[in-house]
């Protein structure tokens, strides 16, 4: 055993204490009223790094501060950039955790909590990687930089800000700043239990709010109805017509873009030997849906989606009550696979609803975020590195896979920084991410802590000249 994988396991009773500490301070950047629990968020990661003697900034934003870290400096190593998030998800329904969410509970060697998984458990390893190298070498075998940001699940308003240059200063510019040779992120998830993979490709996401609005106020549907136009009957016409019977979405021109799945990546899905009934099963579901001709695996990691996320309108208390109500509204997302545009799906969405909306009513299409989706060439030495840090800290080779899931910034980092991502999840897809009683597996935290040292060693090695 390396003095670096000794001082690994010697830790491994403190990465959990300092982990349960992270994940008591509820950082949900989407609700204005955590906002000072969002900051003690990123006060608590910008301390940690300094421990580590990290040159480290907290850069406010127009919405929730940046921490940006780096190491000091190795000349001639390779740069290496780690992306993640420190906010989290509202923990709503709070009736159905059986623990508290901000209270972190072990049970059966997972950490239950809101950010176990998502992403606060996760981008935290790469501290403790890092930490490890720092505390048996004295240095880390590459330059390392961080750079975590408190609005992910929110839209990353800041951050978007801060890579457009609105908070560089004449000394550093964003662009400086975040410039690596490689981006590393851990927001996503294993392949399964047992099988650690690297993720290849993200699907983007285009999301929006609809709002219609009828009547001045709620009427008494006998006195009114069939004479004046239902909002929540409009709605529902609408929205039924964006997907047909067949998951086929029916937006002008919406597929056009798409980079059709080629014979040997759906060979390679197929080998994976995904089991259908076990997922349906795992969810409570009897069977699938969606677009005829794929598979279960094709439909999440390589199709578009159009989902209503949230549905609202008229009464909804106990019995019944008879009006036509004055509003109705929805939030629907699309997920969007790689060369699709989301300002296009805003431009088709419009055309659409407003081809179908009935005299009567006022519609407003509010459009709340959007973010292409990314794909990660698979031929470079970055992913053989992280192939061979994934193999040591694991135990098991990776398999390479896509995910549904949406990281907006991955296309961003290539777009305007022309950086790849290797996208290292620790996580699994039944995490409970986004749901009550959300956790991380304590043993893939700890191989993950395992993986982000091997990793720096591994990327270590690769000549950047
Ligand atoms: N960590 C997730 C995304 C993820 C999870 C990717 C699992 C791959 C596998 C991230 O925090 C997230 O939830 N992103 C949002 C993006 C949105 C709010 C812009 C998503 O995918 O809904
Ligand atoms: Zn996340």
């Amino acid at each position: 055993m390396t003095s670096l994988d000794k001082f690994i396991n010697d830790n491994r009773n403190r990465y959990e204490s300092e982990l349960m500490d992270w994940l008591k301070i509820p950082s949900i950047s989407t609700d204005p009223a955590y906002k000072a629990d969002v900051k003690r968020g990123a006060e608590w990661l910008a301390e940690r790094f300094r421990s580590l003697k990290f040159k480290t900034e907290l850069i406010e934003t127009c919405g929730h501060p940046l921490v940006f870290a780096e190491a000091p400096s190795v000349p001639g190593a390779p740069t290496v950039l780690v992306y993640g998030h420190y906010d989290v998800q509202p923990p709503d329904p709070l009736d159905e955790w059986v623990t508290p969410p901000f209270q972190p509970s072990i049970r059966e060697g997972k950490v239950f909590a809101r950010g176990a998984t998502d992403d606060k458990g996760q981008m935290i390893t790469h501290l403790f990687g890092a930490e490890a190298w720092i505390k048996t070498v004295g240095k880390l075998p590459v330059n390392l930089k961080f750079l975590i940001e408190g609005e992910e699940e929110c839209g990353s308003e800041g951050l978007y800000e801060f890579l457009a240059g609105k908070y560089d200063s004449p000394l550093r510019t964003a662009q400086q700043m975040i410039q690596a040779d490689i981006v590393v992120v851990s927001d996503n998830a294993q392949y399964g239990p047992g099988q650690p993979a690297v993720t290849y490709g993200l699907r983007g996401i285009a999301y929006f709010e609809i709002r219609l609005t009828g009547p001045k106020q709620d009427l008494h549907s006998g006195l009114y109805g069939g004479s004046i136009s239902n909002p929540a009957n409009a709605l529902a016409r609408m929205l039924a017509a964006l997907v047909d019977e067949n998951g086929r979405i029916q937006l002008d021109g919406f597929y056009d873009d798409i980079i059709e799945l080629s014979d040997n990546e759906r060979e390679q899905f197929a080998a994976l030997g995904f089991d259908e009934q076990a997922y349906f099963a795992g969810v409570g579901v009897t069977g699938g849906f969606g677009e005829a001709g794929y598979s279960a695996l094709e439909r999440r990691w390589a199709r578009p989606t159009c989902d209503i996320n949230g549905l609202w309108s008229g009464y909804q208390g106990a019995g019944a009550k008879t009006i036509i109500p004055a509003r109705a509204g929805a939030k629907v997302s699309f997920r969007l696979v790689p060369n699709q545009q989301p300002e296009k799906v805003h431009a088709a969405l419009k055309a659409k609803l407003e081809s179908l909306c009935p005299p009567g009513i006022i519609l407003e299409l509010i459009s709340i975020h959007g973010a292409p989706g990314s794909m990660v060439p698979l031929d470079s030495p970055y992913m053989t590195a992280a192939a061979r840090a994934i193999e040591k800290g694991f135990g098991k080779a990776p398999v390479f896979i896509r995910s549904g899931g949406s990281i907006p910034v991955v296309n961003a980092f290539a777009e305007r920084a022309g950086m790849d991502t290797l996208l290292l999840g620790w996580g699994q897809d039944d995490d409970n991410l986004h749901s009550p009683n959300e956790k991380f597996l304590l043993a893939d935290f700890h191989r993950g802590i395992a993986t982000s040292a091997h990793l720096w060693e591994e990327i270590g090695k690769i000549s950047t000249t």
